[in-house]
């Protein structure tokens, strides 16, 4: 059995008991299977089966390098939201034909620097973003490949933080301006125009929105192709990440459903999809793994539980009141009781998990906080002075730091 499970009453990732790794390095530390990692990225590039596709694996969910690493060699592209998770996916071995640069907020040093690299293309937000890119291919005397995304003002349905798709959406290039730069985008000899691009969200939950917005992508490469008979010769159809994983056991869709919605809708138009997936891949293949520092009593029918770890190492409770899984790792017999899973940061924010029925917990006690391999590390900050996290990968029953815990000094070597 691959990723977290109990044997003999022990939570283990890949066979290794998350308590030796616990006492070796020591708590807050994230722990990764590699063989859920793979699992997850093969089992999403086999949904699409034949149609031509490409995974571009969403660094900002987790780039700490090992995991980059391990993806690249499995194959995938990567979509970096910044030049400098392009340079961390050039160290992690990506070639720059396998990135694509997203983001609504590429600054003119970033845009300076990602021009010249060959990048597979940039996703490009908004009509002065395009202008800005043409004007620097022009001066190096460089086409660049460009992607238009597309705002489909759809509802994803997600967390408002992370819905992007709607019109009062900061992201993308309204349908009107999209449908305007048809007519002229052939004649600008410093762009290329190699694709459309949407992303209306992320821990979308039903396919029905991401299917939606893929065919409407797809109607406006016909589009496209009907006003320029034989000059619109995209490449591919980039249509984002935002594949919901179910952290409380709800249904969400399968890769098989998410693939097919997304294949029905593009292949009337014959092209090779490009999708960004971040959390579909990550999220599982990771857990938070903290300790009971202290509990107290909260009410009459629960107590806090206070961990080593909170929204400095995981935000995703206190941002988005987003629920993670929360188990001992190794269970105390006695009826379960009501625990308020608190962090140790200086705000009643830092919940990490409300109201949880749990086997008794004693101080001292390891827990493991689940599914938080998207957007648990890539998120975590230093407030309070909080030591970045260790990182441990276990592989193949063995199990390396893959980044070392911070230190005060590695904290403090930019300051003066
Ligand atoms: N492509 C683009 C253009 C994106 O903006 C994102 C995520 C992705 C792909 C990857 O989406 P995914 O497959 O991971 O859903 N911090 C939030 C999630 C923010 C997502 C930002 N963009 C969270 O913890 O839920």
């Amino acid at each position: 059995m691959i990723g977290f499970s109990r044997a003999a009453e022990q939570l283990v990732c890949d066979g290794v008991p998350l308590s030796a790794i616990a006492e070796a390095e020591g708590t807050p530390v994230y722990v990764y299977s590699a063989a859920v990692l793979r699992e997850r990225y093969r089992a999403i590039d086999r949904a699409f089966g034949s149609h031509s596709h490409r995974l571009h694996y969403a660094l900002k969910a987790n780039s700490t390098l090992a995991l980059a690493r391990t993806l690249q060699q499995l194959g995938s592209g990567a979509d970096a939201n910044s030049i400098w998770e392009i340079d961390l996916a050039r160290k992690a071995g990506f070639s720059a034909a396998d990135i694509v640069f997203t983001g609504v907020g590429k600054s003119p040093a970033e845009l300076e620097r990602a021009v010249p690299l060959g990048l597979k293309a940039i996703n490009v937000e908004s009509l002065g973003e395009l202008a800005r890119v043409e004007a620097i291919a022009a001066r190096l005397g460089l086409t660049a490949r460009v992607a238009l995304r597309v705002n489909p003002d759809i509802d994803a349905k997600s967390h408002p933080h992370i819905s992007t798709g709607l019109k009062i959406n900061k992201f993308g290039i309204p349908l009107d301006d999209v449908r305007a730069l048809f007519g002229t985008i052939g004649r600008r000899r410093s762009l290329k125009l190699v694709a459309l691009h949407v992303h209306i969200g992320s821990q979308v939950t039903t396919t029905e929105p991401l299917a939606r917005s893929a065919a409407l992508v797809a109607a406006l490469v016909a589009e496209l192709r009907e006003r320029h008979s034989r000059n619109a010769p995209l490449e591919y159809v980039d249509l984002g990440g935002g594949l919901g994983i179910s952290y409380d056991g709800r249904a969400v869709p399968t890769v098989e459903e998410y693939a097919t919605a997304l294949v029905n809708a593009v292949a009337p138009t014959g092209l090779p999809i490009v999708i960004e997936p971040g959390r579909a891949i990550v999220g599982p293949a990771g857990a938070l793994v903290a300790r009971v520092i202290d509990l107290k009593p909260r009410n009459a029918d629960s107590q806090f539980a206070v961990l080593d770890a909170g929204m400095a190492e995981l935000m995703r409770p206190a941002l988005y009141d987003a629920y993670h899984r929360v188990e001992p790792v190794s269970r105390r017999p006695g009826s379960e009781k009501q625990y308020e899973l608190v962090g140790p940061i200086c705000e009643s924010a830092d919940v990490v998990a409300r109201d949880r029925l749990l086997p008794p917990l004693e101080v001292g006690d390891v827990v493991a906080i689940r599914d938080a391999g998207a957007y648990g590390s890539a998120m975590a900050s230093n407030y309070n002075r909080h030591p970045l996290p260790a990182e441990v990968l276990v592989d193949d029953a063995r199990w390396r730091v893959i980044r070392r815990r911070q230190t005060i000094d590695d904290m403090t070597a930019m300051e003066s």
